[in-house]
């Protein structure tokens, strides 16, 4: 088996780039170890970027995210009963935020995929990658118990945190620099009205709470518990009960509540991998980096990683530009850096620490002046709508 781009793993980031490489003629085979029904079973965030938004148009799959997408012009920081609207459209010259699933995002880009009959291996876990550092690497996968290998010019390593790309760069090349946060979201997705017309961030005593949403009539709400809490310990009463205790008073009386579709508890975690290419292979997304979702970037993160990885592919295949490879991990690695300070410092800002005395007061007094500083909302504003993707050269 053969093709030019062998991509790892059919999430968001391996689809987008399959699509994109495909609309510019460069053929590419994705390999993804679980099957497309439990891709699309897992509930991630649902902010878009407009830069995602755009590469979601140069890919030719937006029409449903177009009509369905709703338009945020801003979102709310409630601190207690104190609440501020980010006027995200007024403070960044016009843009905003779509509310978008990445599971609609990942169902349309699985459905171009199937639709241009693009070659996707589902079920099919890579193993080995060989030959990083010659002209010809291979990918080893496994598919019904059979070892098989696909011959490729360049590798895309978008299997995400647990993958198999990142660990394929020699311990000595790679470093990883991890934070942990002492706390988690529990999130909750309910056929119910959405808690207000944007989202509220919600800071409170008892810790912090979002209430977020899919659609209008579709909420997806979270609350920071301690890593100790297990999902079957909350039932759906006691989540809206302590959801309607942490946000402010007009809000609480005005929650609809229901049956949860889905309950789950996620981790928080700041982690950057460097360098993210390593002969000719190349991180994207999860595989490299992971923010805590504190402002919803780990999905727009991807996205600027596949748009670099696209342009510089496409610079090799059209205009023989290998010069550009060893550009890659460095315009990649400066927006990271900028997105995980941003979400570090949301979630730092915004949840219930331990800690001492000074260091919550201190926080608090942060937040007071970005919050009553015109200077300080704009870079709230600028950061959540995304940062410009950087250029290769
Ligand atoms: N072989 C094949 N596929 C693999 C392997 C492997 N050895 N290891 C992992 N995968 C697959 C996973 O099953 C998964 O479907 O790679 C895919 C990686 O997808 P994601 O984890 O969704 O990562 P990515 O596409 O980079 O998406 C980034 O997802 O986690 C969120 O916050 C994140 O929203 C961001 C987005
Ligand atoms: C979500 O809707 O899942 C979501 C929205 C905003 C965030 C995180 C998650 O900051």
């Amino acid at each position: 088996m053969k093709t030019k781009i062998a991509i790892i793993g059919a999430g968001p980031s391996g689809l987008l780039l399959g699509q994109l490489l495909h609309k510019a003629g460069i053929d590419n085979v994705v390999i993804e170890r679980r099957s497309a029904k439990y891709v699309l079973g897992r509930i991630r965030a649902g902010i878009l970027e407009y830069g995602f938004v755009d590469l979601m148009r140069e890919a030719g799959v937006h029409t449903r995210m177009d009509a369905e997408g709703l338009r945020h012009d801003g979102f709310e920081i409630a601190i207690g009963e104190d609440r501020t609207r980010i006027d995200l459209h007024g403070l960044t010259a016009g843009k905003s935020v779509l509310v978008y699933g990445q599971t609609e995002v990942t169902r349309d880009l699985m459905e171009a995929r199937i639709g241009a009959g693009l070659p996707t291996h589902y079920e099919c876990e890579v193993i080995e990658l060989r030959g990083l550092n010659t002209g010809k690497p291979t990918v080893v996968f496994r598919s019904d118990h059979e070892d098989c290998v696909l011959e490729c010019d360049y590798i895309a390593g978008c299997d995400g945190f647990h993958g198999v790309s990142r660990r394929s760069i020699p311990g000595d090349t790679l470093r990883e620099h991890e934070k942990v946060y002492p706390f988690g979201w529990l999130g909750l997705l309910s056929d119910t009205r959405p808690a207000s017309d944007e989202l509220i961030y919600n800071k409170s005593d008892r810790g912090f709470a979002l209430c977020s949403m899919r659609s209008e009539s579709r909420s997806r709400h979270y609350l920071q518990v301690p890593l100790s809490e297990k999902v079957e310990d909350w039932s759906d009463d006691r989540f809206w009960d302590e959801l309607k205790a942490r946000v402010p008073a007009d809000v609480a009386s005005t929650l609809e509540t229901g049956p949860s579709l889905e309950k789950s508890i996620a981790p928080l975690r700041s982690f950057v991998a460097e360098p993210l290419q390593y002969g000719r292979l190349f991180l994207a997304g999860d595989a490299g980096h992971i923010v805590p979702p504190t402002g919803a970037k780990g999905l727009n993160l991807a996205a600027s990683d596949i748009s670099t990885l696209f342009t510089l592919l496409v610079s090799i295949y059209e205009q023989g530009r290998t010069d550009l490879i060893e550009r890659y991990s460095e315009t990649c690695l400066r927006r990271i850096w900028k997105a995980e300070r941003f979400s570090w410092w949301m979630t730092t800002m915004l949840h219930h620490l331990d800690g001492t005395d000074i260091d919550r007061k201190l926080i608090d007094a942060e937040l007071d002046y970005y919050l009553n500083s015109e200077a300080g909302l704009t870079t709230i504003a600028e950061n959540y709508v995304g940062l410009p993707f950087d250029r290769l050269e």
